[in-house]
């Protein structure tokens, strides 16, 4: 039996910034943001998105094509919670309509999150093989005005149904982690945005991707020639360039070109949406499905990173026909739906949505109709709609 990715939906919100206003704005060479970060623009989430409604959004991408009977465990990981005992992921049950007797929780450890609930759900559908698994990362990532880790916010959430005979990645069995106790990136308590310290980030980062990658190979008999494509946790396009050159820099001509081109195809959406924390990864997964180049059972190699830190390298069988499980116009049009606000119009978004609206306020919402928003809350209660 195999197991799997069977559905992908995503969601970002429907506001930009473009990377060359940020640039100007803090008088930078654009290029530096462009080339040398490798974002083109952000995406920017107001006071009624977070991490709960993006997640909803996302899974409503698919929800009614999926038997929700079936559906015996849905896990969210999040760095953007909402409450510090609540897990995000009932409220999102609740709008989704699932049945009660879903088991169902948040995982947090940075942007591992998601990875971490994608092994639960691969395990739990191996051992009850009629039930499918909603696993979602779903996050805003917030780095602060002025800052520089501005460069690398964004807003989104990746959901996925895991099941068995899956229309569009088979999981394979075998997986290579690595921790360590360290201090690269974190959100206090007490802090509405993270701290970092970039740099180190990026050598941990990539010292785990080589270690797990490795690893992964002599435990599972292959070599790096054997993948379609390597794709990577992106909370900046370069971080991911960085790893890939790592990974071809003593292939052959034709694997090198095969990996270069295909890990430029799945950082296509991230460098338009920015970071998503626990969903990048998956972001890459889905730019690679519908940008990239594979043919049926093509392998393709996926390198997860927690800051603090967590790595994991694991790989995946593309499924045949699996463009018509994908909603290749739908991303597409999510992604260019989005109206851009001026970098002072972001900076006021910004700041209101560090805070709570007041107690028993409503908040409107500007999307679309049909998707979900935040709308403030009652009596202390989070209140979720759908306009
Ligand atoms: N044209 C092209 N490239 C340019 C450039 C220009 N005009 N100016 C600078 N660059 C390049 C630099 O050479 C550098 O490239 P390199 O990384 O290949 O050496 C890159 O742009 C970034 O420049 P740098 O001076 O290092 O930027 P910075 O000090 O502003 O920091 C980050 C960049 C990514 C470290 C910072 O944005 C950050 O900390 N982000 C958060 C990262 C994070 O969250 N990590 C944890 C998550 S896993």
């Amino acid at each position: 039996m195999q197991v799997g990715i069977d559905q992908i939906g995503f969601y970002t919100p429907n506001k930009y910034v473009d990377m060359v206003d940020l640039a100007h704005a803090r008088n930078q060479d654009p290029n530096k943001f462009l080339i040398g970060i490798g974002q083109s623009k952000m995406s920017v989430a107001d006071q009624t998105q977070d991490a709960v409604s993006m997640g909803i959004n996302a899974t409503m991408r698919y929800i009614d094509e999926i038997d929700r009977e079936k559906v015996g465990l849905l896990v969210i990981g999040t760095e953007s919670g909402v409450d510090q005992s609540k897990s995000a992921s009932l409220f999102v049950k609740s709008a989704l309509e699932l049945a009660p007797e879903v088991r169902t929780f948040e995982i947090k450890e940075a942007c591992f999150g998601m990875s971490a609930g994608i092994m639960i759900a691969r395990d739990y559908v191996r051992l009850h093989p009629h039930h499918s698994a909603i696993v979602i990362g779903s996050d805003i990532a917030r780095y602060g005005l002025n800052t520089g880790g501005e460069v690398t916010q964004g807003a989104g959430s990746v959901s996925m149904l895991i099941k068995a005979e899956p229309r569009i990645l088979a999981l394979k069995n075998g997986h290579s982690a690595y921790s360590a106790d360290i201090n690269d990136f974190w959100r206090p308590n007490d802090s509405a945005v993270a701290l970092v310290n970039g740099k180190y980030s990026t050598e941990v980062y990539l010292d785990f991707f080589k270690r797990t990658f490795t690893n992964y190979q002599a435990q599972n008999d292959c070599q790096t020639a054997d993948f379609a494509a390597l794709i990577y946790h992106l909370p900046f396009v370069k971080m991911g360039f960085k790893a890939n050159q790592l990974a071809i820099e003593k292939q052959e001509q034709e694997t090198a070109e095969r990996l270069a081109n295909n890990f430029t195809a799945s950082a296509q959406y991230s460098r338009e949406i920015g970071n998503i924390y626990t969903a990048s990864l998956y972001l890459s997964l889905l730019s690679l499905l519908e940008n990239g180049n594979l043919a049926p059972e093509a392998l393709v190699g996926l390198f997860s990173y927690g800051s603090g830190a967590m790595g994991e390298f694991y790989a995946g069988q593309v499924m045949e026909g699996y463009q018509n499980a994908l909603d290749f116009d739908g991303d597409q049009e999510m992604i260019a739906r989005r109206q851009k606000v001026s970098v002072s119009e972001y900076e006021q978004i910004f700041t209101q949505a560090l805070e709570l609206p007041q107690d028993n306020f409503e908040l409107e919402s500007d999307e679309e109709t049909g998707y979900w928003y935040f709308a403030g809350t009652k009596d202390h209660v989070r209140q979720y709609k759908q306009k």
